[in-house]
């Protein structure tokens, strides 16, 4: 597959991605309507879609029959996109990291105010498992997969996952981090999340629960290369470009991998975890078209610039 083949790919799959998404949103109506307009409007102001792609490409990669896809996969792809969402919300908030901009539009919180931001938060942590229960199982071994996603799902979304990391992350501001403990902030806030995209997708697929653990490791290795990166990015790139503030790590005083080693150090790091997370891919899989574009999705994330 050649570069530009790859993107080509990579953005019409962006955008069948986000139409999924878009058809498992709230309507926007009754009293609460401006709640449901907060929602979506974080929802589909943007983003690289990278937790549902990684749920569906690996899902597929592990020969996931495709005419379950719509019942049992694409509800998952909302939820985690609507949990990554609200963890944006919160993470721009004042309170947090205190951003005015997030997917090339104004955040949440400044565009519906602080009140409405926090609930639209809420609102999309609790309707991605109103969503996820959509997933309509035709045998009780689709019903235990469906079980067993919604675990992976609660479990690496909450205090012992993402939650957990930002927690360490937010009430540490300005303190001087370890790289064990930098490491540690990292694989909850970021990886956690994407850990369980791939679990998910090996999970509802039926892979055996040793496939399911190579694809958390894999993701971790994943996960911890696109913090680092994109602490990178805040310091190498533009508000234009990334969508979102530069300089918000410093302006909030956070230890980061590029404040402890530098940008070629960082850089360095984040292509060594990704070279081990593709070797274990390619001993975990096949060779079909669906793992060429599973492999190098994880590639280009390596020099993505936003
Ligand atoms: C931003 O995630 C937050 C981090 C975990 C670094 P993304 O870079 O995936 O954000 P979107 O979804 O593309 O906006
Ligand atoms: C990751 O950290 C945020 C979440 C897990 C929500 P950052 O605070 O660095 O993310 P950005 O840079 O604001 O997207
Ligand atoms: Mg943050
Ligand atoms: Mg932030
Ligand atoms: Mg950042």
């Amino acid at each position: 597959m050649s570069d530009r083949n790859f993107t080509d790919i990579l953005a019409e799959k962006q955008a069948q991605v986000t139409e999924l998404i878009k058809a498992c949103l709230p309507k926007e109506e009754g009293k609460q309507r401006i709640l449901f307009e907060a929602m979506n409007y974080s929802v589909l102001a943007g983003g690289k879609r990278l937790r549902p792609m990684l749920i569906l490409e690996t899902y597929r990669f592990l020969g996931g029959a495709p005419e379950r896809e719509q019942d049992i996969v694409v509800p998952f792809m909302a939820a985690m996109e609507m949990i990554h969402s609200y963890s944006l919300v919160h993470d721009d908030l004042p309170a947090m990291d205190n951003d005015m901009y997030r997917r090339g539009k104004l955040t949440t919180h400044a565009a519906y105010g602080h009140a409405v931001g926090i609930l639209a938060g809420d609102g999309l942590l609790n309707y991605a498992y109103e969503t996820a229960l959509h997933a309509g199982a035709k045998s009780l071994e689709e019903c235990q997969r469906i079980y067993e996603a919604l675990r992976v799902l609660s479990e690496k979304a909450g205090a012992y996952g993402m939650v957990g990391g930002q927690t360490v992350d937010v009430i540490g501001t300005g303190k001087n981090f370890t790289e064990e403990e930098l490491l540690f902030i990292y694989k909850l806030k970021t990886g956690a999340l994407l850990e369980a995209s791939m679990m998910l997708g090996a999970i509802l697929a039926g892979a055996p629960n040793e496939t399911v653990s190579s694809m958390e490791a894999i993701a971790s290795d994943v996960g911890l290369a696109f913090q680092i990166q994109d602490d990178i990015l805040d310091v190498t790139s533009t508000v234009e470009v990334l969508g979102k503030a530069v300089f918000s790590d410093e302006k909030n005083k956070k230890t980061t991998y590029v404040s402890l080693f530098g940008i070629e150090e960082a850089k360095k790091m984040v292509e060594s975890l990704t070279e081990r997370a593709l070797i274990r891919l390619s001993d975990s899989g096949n060779d079909s078209a669906d793992g060429e574009f599973l492999k190098n999705l994880l590639l280009s994330l390596v020099h993505r610039t936003k």
